[in-house]
């Protein structure tokens, strides 16, 4: 099925968000307009859809006949027939919306249920994050490795989910951007130990999840399976710098709301 190279997704991938970038750079110090989706934290901006139509547009200049699941646009085109893309044009909107500079493309080519090239881009630091399935990751080139460390209370967690809440302050130390994918990417270099969260959308995760995994962690449900691309439902996500992963999952299964 697949005939095209990781390196011509990428330069395609990377030619989007660099585009994206350029224009939320822009939008960041201008007038935002907010509107509410489904409850007064899901917000939406202008520039979550135009940053999902230039990224769409850019790529399908590349490759006309991709398919796309995108957080603002939806389902476009087949999604199990061939290559296709998993979007989320702005992962930290309420961030975005509030001038606060952490918030991040997230671009991901998937086929066979998997992620085989993920791109994260944090447009105001210019941290930018690629992994290609079994090619490594790296942070603008450099390649990329979790943490090495094993005791718990020297870690730090980026924690979003109610299970657990109160206890996990007593013995971690909890740091959380607002953005899934930055956190995720974190975990990647090495800059926190551990990531646990629920109700995330496949774009929250796609290519964040491979960045993990190829800088060396593993990334799971709170039960420890395998997390699937599925875009019918909600995910829970424990990822790790490995060493902790069993730790991590005891303490989520065992942890009281
Ligand atoms: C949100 C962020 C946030 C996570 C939410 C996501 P959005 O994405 O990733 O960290 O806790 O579940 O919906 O809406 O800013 O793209
Ligand atoms: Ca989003
Ligand atoms: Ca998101």
């Amino acid at each position: 099925m697949v005939n095209i190279s990781l390196g011509e997704l990428e330069h395609a991938g990377l030619a989007a968000a660099h585009r994206a970038a350029d224009l939320l750079k822009i939008g960041f110090y201008s007038e935002i307009d907010v509107k509410i989706k489904s409850h007064k934290h899901d917000i939406v901006t202008q520039f979550d859809k135009k940053s999902e139509e230039l990224i769409v547009s850019v790529i399908k200049d590349f490759f006309p006949h991709h398919g796309f699941v995108g957080e603002e646009l939806g389902i476009m085109g087949s999604t199990t027939k061939n290559i296709y893309w998993i979007i989320d044009p702005i992962d930290g909107t309420w961030n975005f919306a509030r001038q606060i500079p952490s918030f991040a493309i997230s671009i991901a080519a998937c086929f066979d249920g998997m992620t085989h090239l993920g791109i994260c881009l944090d447009p105001i630091s210019g941290e930018l994050f690629i992994a290609r399935r079994g090619g490594g990751a790296t942070m603008n080139g450099k390649a990329l490795h979790v943490s090495q460390t094993g005791q718990l209370e020297d870690a730090g967690i980026s924690f979003g989910t109610s299970v657990g809440v109160n206890a996990i302050h007593e013995i971690a130390l909890i740091r959380r951007s607002g953005s899934s994918v930055l956190d995720l990417c974190y975990v990647a270099k090495g800059a926190l130990e551990g990531f646990i969260n629920h109700n995330l959308h496949v774009w929250d995760f796609a290519a964040a999840k491979l960045i993990v995994e190829e800088a060396g962690g593993v990334v799971t449900t709170f039960d420890g399976k395998p997390v699937s691309l599925d875009t019918g439902h909600r995910h829970t996500l424990i990822a790790s710098n490995r060493i902790l992963h069993e730790e991590l999952i005891r303490w989520i299964s065992t942890a009281n709301p």
